[in-house]
């Protein structure tokens, strides 16, 4: 069945195709069909204090506005997370801005943030009916300069405190000039502490304290990779998601497309985003989570993920790619690599 789909919506252009999809899940959502066809994978799992029905999640970036929460959920996700969401509503680059490289399995998009702002996006969590973890994934406008940044993910983080299992902080999206700079040790510090400060002030309020996760890029050196560690560390993050996009070219080298300008996702991201993974787990204490995106086409590619460092995983890509089946079989990678860990 999802074979026919994916013909007739890979001969639309790339934006037009998810568009159509994702109409067409919140149908199937209205009919209760997808809910049936696709079980959620009982696999529970405690992470970062939340307890996660299974360890596969929906990566950030295909449900920037919250509109598809309840459809996405009923195809069996442990977790989904929307975002990435920016206090004032923006419209991106301009189109064509996202493109499929068949052969490789892989996507290039380069869609800079295009999302409804953060005060829609809290209109529609708050009507989700999901019952799976969900988290919120705050980032900057693109006209804000990076000496405000903070500013902005501050205004993001408080507007979202409340309605998030977890929050995401996305310093790692190469569409926005400046963006992946904040992963740079004296920003990246300025920006996990105050928001550390203003976790402790709202987690009084309201009496919860909400996980953060900070999101980064495969595109690091070993330097890298220990200050960020380090960061993380020294202000209490709960978890690193690992990884975004990325800006080399490895592997779709030929290909159409593949000059295209913006970030690379899946299949040719497999090894270096694990890569990153596996170094961030060891620079890491062991109660800092990870999770691990990049490439993940198969229930093999999530239990490779799990056994590099993982607790959790999340994919985009290969969701396109293999459609809903893929939700269940990585659920079922994490646990049996969980099981044998
Ligand atoms: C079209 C598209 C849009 C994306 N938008 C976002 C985004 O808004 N925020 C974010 O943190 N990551 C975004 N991502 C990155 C994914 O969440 C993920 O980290 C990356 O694609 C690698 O995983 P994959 O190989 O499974 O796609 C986007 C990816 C794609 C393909």
């Amino acid at each position: 069945m999802f074979g026919v789909i994916r013909k007739a919506l890979f001969q639309l252009p790339a934006e037009k195709a998810h568009e159509l999809a994702l109409e067409g899940l919140a149908k199937s959502h209205a009919l209760g069909a997808a809910k049936r066809m696709y079980p959620r994978v009982d696999a529970p799992l405690r992470v970062m204090g939340l307890e996660f029905a299974n360890g596969a999640g929906l990566a950030a970036g295909m449900d920037k506005n919250g509109d598809y929460i309840d459809a996405l959920g009923d195809l069996g996700f442990g977790f989904i997370e929307v975002g990435t969401v920016t206090p004032r509503p923006q419209p991106g680059n301009p189109k064509p801005r996202i493109f499929r490289l068949e052969k490789a399995g892989a996507m290039i998009n380069r869609l800079g943030f295009n999302n409804k702002g953060v005060d829609h996006l809290v209109g529609q969590v708050t009507k989700r009916t999901f019952d799976g973890v969900l988290g919120i994934n705050i980032g900057k406008n693109f006209d804000t300069p990076n000496e405000k940044a903070v500013d902005d993910y501050l205004a993001c983080f408080n507007a979202v405190y409340p309605h998030a299992d977890y929050i995401t902080v996305n310093i790692s999206s190469p569409n926005t000039r400046g963006l992946r700079d904040l992963q740079g040790e004296e920003a990246l510090n300025q920006l996990l502490r105050t928001l550390a400060n203003r976790r402790r002030d709202l987690a009084g309020d309201h009496g919860r304290r909400v996980p953060i996760a900070v999101k980064v890029a495969p595109d690091l050196d070993s330097e890298a990779v220990t200050a960020i560690a380090a960061a993380v560390s020294r202000h209490q993050m709960d978890a690193v998601i690992a990884t975004n996009t990325t800006i080399s070219r490895d592997g779709v080298q030929g290909l159409k497309h593949a000059e295209e300008t913006g970030g690379l996702s899946g299949r040719p991201l497999l090894e270096s985003s694990t890569a990153i993974l596996a170094a961030l787990r060891d620079a890491l204490p062991r109660d800092i989570a990870l999770i691990g995106v990049g490439g993940i086409a198969s229930g093999r590619d999530a239990a490779m993920k799990i056994r590099a460092g993982a607790d959790l995983v999340q994919f985009y890509t290969g969701f396109v790619y293999r459609g809903p089946t893929l939700v269940a079989e990585a659920a079922r990678g994490v646990k049996a690599a969980r099981g044998n860990a």
